[in-house]
């Protein structure tokens, strides 16, 4: 492939919507501009039943909350200390609000017409948040500082749907993500309380 001058994608709210195979065609030089990457976004996903940009950040959210749903879970059974009665009752909220958030997104993809993932092994795939088994012990602060970092990671591709929902028209999209993001707000701020910091 002949390459150009163009710039390069560098933006973060691109990153989280790499594909392996596109950050491989990247790392070879083969991308020069956005409107580029995207169309190749958009056509890796369409044969996985996704066929929007706003389909791909919304499935990224998907992924991501399975692995959370799971991860918060084991903080929930394992966390130790005096801090235990506060944390293993605020991680069972945390998680269920995961888990209505993941359906929420995962029946909205459906609405639209696109196919969310829909096994342990894509969400793995697909997400950046991180799961390990329960070997060594966890602090009660470690384990709320993973959890901010999550969120964090969640917020930023909320973030990114908002930009292609509203680039796509899609107002109802944009409207779920905007909530959320307000939601995981109040997540942060509150587990930020908790560590004081
Ligand atoms: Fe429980």
């Amino acid at each position: 492939m002949v390459r150009d001058n163009r710039p390069r994608i560098e933006i973060d709210r691109e990153k989280e919507m790499r594909t392996k195979e596109i950050s491989q065609m990247i790392d070879e030089g083969g991308l020069g501009t956005r409107t580029f990457h995207y169309e190749i976004v958009k056509e890796n996903s369409s044969k996985k039943g996704i066929t929007s940009k706003t389909g791909v950040a919304l499935n990224k959210l998907v992924a991501n909350l399975g692995v959370f749903y799971i991860k918060l879970h084991q903080y929930h059974w394992y966390v130790t200390g005096s801090d235990f009665f506060t944390l293993h009752e605020k991680f069972e909220e945390l998680y269920n609000d995961v888990s209505a958030h993941f359906d929420a997104f995962a029946e909205r993809m459906i609405a639209k017409g696109e196919k969310p993932s829909s096994t342990l092994q894509e969400f793995l795939e697909h997400a950046v948040i991180e799961e390990k088994p329960y070997h060594d012990p966890i602090s009660s602060e470690q384990m709320v500082g993973n959890i901010i970092s999550d969120y964090e990671k969640l917020k930023r591709i909320a973030k990114a749907g908002i930009t292609v929902a509203e680039e796509e028209g899609d107002n109802i999209t944009e409207d779920m993500l905007i909530g959320y993001v307000e939601q995981i707000d109040l997540h942060l701020w509150m587990l930020r309380a908790f560590l004081n910091k």
